[in-house]
């Protein structure tokens, strides 16, 4: 109900009477009342004039379904949200579903206080300043093909990202670079079966709006941020929905084709490490490889003293490389 009267206040430029809003959606003018009272308590600015009615001001910078839906062209993902201002992490809830949970569901978080990364490594997710989101899907695949889905979801982000005119760049298997820094993360994990994927979470992580002094000294050389590097506060809201446009068109596409050259045609293209020399980190080894090429199953193809080596996205890490 309070969906609906907000989408009655946005749909008007002038004042809206209470009474008007009672007849059309058959309830009372106090809940009417109660209902606004809860819309500025989550940061819309309303006026309330007595003979007049509302008249909605402002909307707050906030990644609910009310405020994405705008802009969302998709059929399924992101069709359902579930909406945090704090949790520890939205991959860990989505993780925690039943296995019928909803296909194409979304959960973003304001804040996350335990945002975890690749390799359990920990992931700074500030408040308001990013997109912290995870998105559930149900993809008939084996889990060997899953990785196949951060290829599809690092495209997705590339695409959304290449139109602010900075220079994107992805780092296999699941980093988006910036002016040679990270600016995305992405953590693909399953609910499984040996031979069957139950749901598959794809956790993204995007430093939106951080300025300099949301990262620790150590994170800023490395890391940074969409507004630190074009100057500009972004809108969060439309990021959002754009990437899961993105998404979802070339999940679908994936799906019906099951060709996955297209996408990585984008992370070969647009690679920030085909070519170079990276430090790459295994649990019980370290060294020094050239990169050569991205395999047609998404695998990393080095060279390590003159011999190629293939690479399988789980257990590496890749350190220095885009210098
Ligand atoms: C990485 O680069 O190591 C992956 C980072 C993934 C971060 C995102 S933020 C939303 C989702 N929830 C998490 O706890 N992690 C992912």
């Amino acid at each position: 109900m309070k969906s609906k009267i907000l989408n009655i206040l946005k749909s008007s430029h002038t004042y809206v009477s209470g009474e008007d809003i009672s007849k059309i959606l058959g309830i009372s003018r106090a809940a009417i009342w109660k209902h606004i009272n809860q819309l500025k308590k989550e940061g819309y600015i309303i006026d309330s004039l007595t003979k007049s009615g509302y008249k909605l001001i402002s909307s707050p910078d906030i990644l609910s379904l009310d405020e994405i839906n705008p802009y969302l062209n998709t059929k399924f993902i992101g069709r359902n949200i579930l909406y945090f201002q704090s949790i520890d992490s939205t991959n860990s809830y989505a993780k925690s579903l039943s296995t019928d949970c909803i296909d194409g569901l979304v959960i973003i978080s304001e804040e996350q206080t335990k945002g975890r990364g690749r390799l359990g490594r920990t992931w700074i997710s500030p408040k308001g300043k990013g997109i912290w989101m995870s998105i559930v899907l149900h993809p008939n695949l084996p889990p060997s093909e899953a990785h196949k889905l951060t290829i599809i979801a690092a495209s997705s982000i590339y695409a959304t990202l290449s139109p602010f005119n900075v220079d994107v760049k992805i780092k296999w298997p699941n980093d988006i670079l910036i002016n040679g820094k990270k600016i995305c993360g992405i953590l693909t994990e399953m609910n499984a079966e040996l031979n069957h994927i139950n749901y598959l979470v794809i956790g993204i992580g995007i430093n939106v709006n951080l300025e300099l002094e949301d990262f620790n000294e150590d994170l800023k050389q490395i890391a940074t941020s969409l507004r630190i590097e074009t100057g500009n506060l972004i809108d969060r809201k439309k990021l959002t929905a754009e990437i899961l446009n993105n998404l979802e068109k070339f999940y679908i596409d994936y799906l019906s084709y099951k060709n996955i050259a297209p996408y990585l045609e984008i992370v070969r293209k647009n690679s920030a490490i085909i070519g170079k020399d990276v430090e790459i980190i295994k649990p019980n080894e370290k060294f020094i490889a050239r990169v050569v090429d991205i395999d047609e199953d998404g695998q990393l193809i080095i060279d390590k003293n003159g011999n190629l080596e293939k690479l399988l996205s789980g257990e590496v890490s890749l350190h220095n490389t885009y210098k």
